[in-house]
């Protein structure tokens, strides 16, 4: 099959085309400016530009384009997907605990967060919100990054006994990034040092501005020790919810988002995955990044067995071949053969990658010059 033609491939590069076309001259192959291209040829020319290609088949494509363009009569309200971000120890963990009326914080190594925890919470007024924990310790970027792209609504949260702190300013530049609406929740209120409106003067000099002050972000005044004004910001957090309209298709195939991935000695391969739109269940073929797998079994994050997910759903599955990275994308399909095809051209893309790195560091290290 041949995809695209030297024109379209150059502007996809961002050169012009007489630079794809001398290059492939130097390849001893003759293209002109509207000729297609077949995988290869592709391939060999993108890597001349220092380009990787993914080609994606036609039902990942499908899927992924179905899932945009889904008919408003199949759409239901689903629940929001709510990531609490913040400085390490201000007390994220300490809220969702309060919330889930369990003790999350206790079952942790010192207490200090370092994977993203998914719980799906029913709250007081009986409405179901998912919640995304994540480590506010300056070495989890990345987790903070990808808590901001899956989410609906951001808590930030800030002990009001201490300060706005590198990683409060670095979960704001992620929530902001992702254009999700923000929520601060000024926590530790019941100490006796807490000073609110220190850290809402700090935020201000950020552009955060709070609606007290004539702003637009929502905060509140919390304490996850007493629970001190957490029904209002559970209140203020549906609010902002309501106004995104929050719908997905329940009757299709699941797609969502790995939120991370480990080896576990009994039980194989486990991966905590968001459901995002659809529903998922035991037996499905499930392709996540470069691994794919029948799912075996599905466990909520209490270990409960599961026998389907539907949207803004957490679950621990098992079945993967392998550990697929967190963030990457996962859906299912129909073709067992197809999955576990583009799963192995991936894995095989990464190898190629990581043997290519390799191969620089070593020329480096020895002083040579490509
Ligand atoms: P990381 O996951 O490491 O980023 O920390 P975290 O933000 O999840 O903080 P965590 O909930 O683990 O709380 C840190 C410490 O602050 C613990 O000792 C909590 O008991 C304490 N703490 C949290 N919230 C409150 C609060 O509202 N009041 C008081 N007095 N202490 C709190
Ligand atoms: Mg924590």
């Amino acid at each position: 099959t041949e995809f695209i033609s030297a024109n379209d491939l150059a502007s996809l590069m961002d050169v012009s085309v007489n630079e794809v076309i001398k290059v492939c001259m130097q390849l001893g192959m003759f293209v002109s400016i509207n000729q297609r291209l077949d995988a290869e040829a592709i391939t060999i020319i993108a890597d001349e530009f220092g380009y990787d290609v993914e080609f994606m088949t036609s039902e990942e494509e499908q899927a992924l384009e179905e899932m945009q363009e889904e008919n408003e009569e199949d759409l239901e309200e689903r629940a929001p997907i709510v990531t609490i971000m913040g400085h390490v120890d201000h007390g994220k963990t300490s809220l969702l605990d309060y919330i889930r009326n369990a003790n999350v914080t206790a079952g942790e190594a010192g207490g200090i967060t370092q994977h993203i925890g998914a719980y799906k919470v029913k709250t007081e007024s009986g409405r179901t919100v998912t919640f995304l924990d994540t480590p506010g310790h300056e070495a989890f970027t990345a987790m903070r990054a990808r808590g901001a792209k899956v989410t609906d609504v951001v808590i930030i949260v800030v002990a009001a006994d201490d300060s706005v702190m590198p990683q409060t300013k670095e979960a704001i530049n992620h929530a902001q990034a992702a254009g999700s609406p923000i929520i601060i929740a000024l926590n530790k209120i019941d100490k006796p040092g807490a000073n609110p409106d220190k850290v809402r003067e700090e935020l201000s000099q950020m552009n955060i501005l709070v609606e007290e002050w004539g702003g637009k972000y929502q905060s509140q005044e919390v304490s996850a020790k007493t629970g001190q004004g957490i029904p209002d910001l559970l209140e203020k957090v549906l609010l902002e919810a309501e106004l995104l309209e929050l719908k997905a298709n329940p009757n299709r195939q699941a797609i969502g988002t790995v939120i991370e991935a480990s080896l576990d000695k009994g039980r194989g391969y486990v991966a905590t995955m968001l459901v995002q739109t659809g529903t998922l269940h035991i037996g499905d073929i499930v392709l996540a990044g470069s691994h794919y797998g029948r799912v075996k079994a599905m466990t909520d994050h209490r270990g409960r067995k599961m026998k389907e997910a539907g949207p803004s759903t957490p679950v621990q599955l098992l079945g993967l071949d392998g550990a697929p990275q967190a963030g990457d994308k996962f859906l299912v399909m129909e073709s067992e053969r197809e999955a576990r095809e583009i799963a192995s051209n991936r894995s095989q893309m990464q190898r190629e990658q990581s043997l290519r790195t390799r191969k620089h560091i070593t020329l480096d290290e020895i002083g040579r010059r490509l």
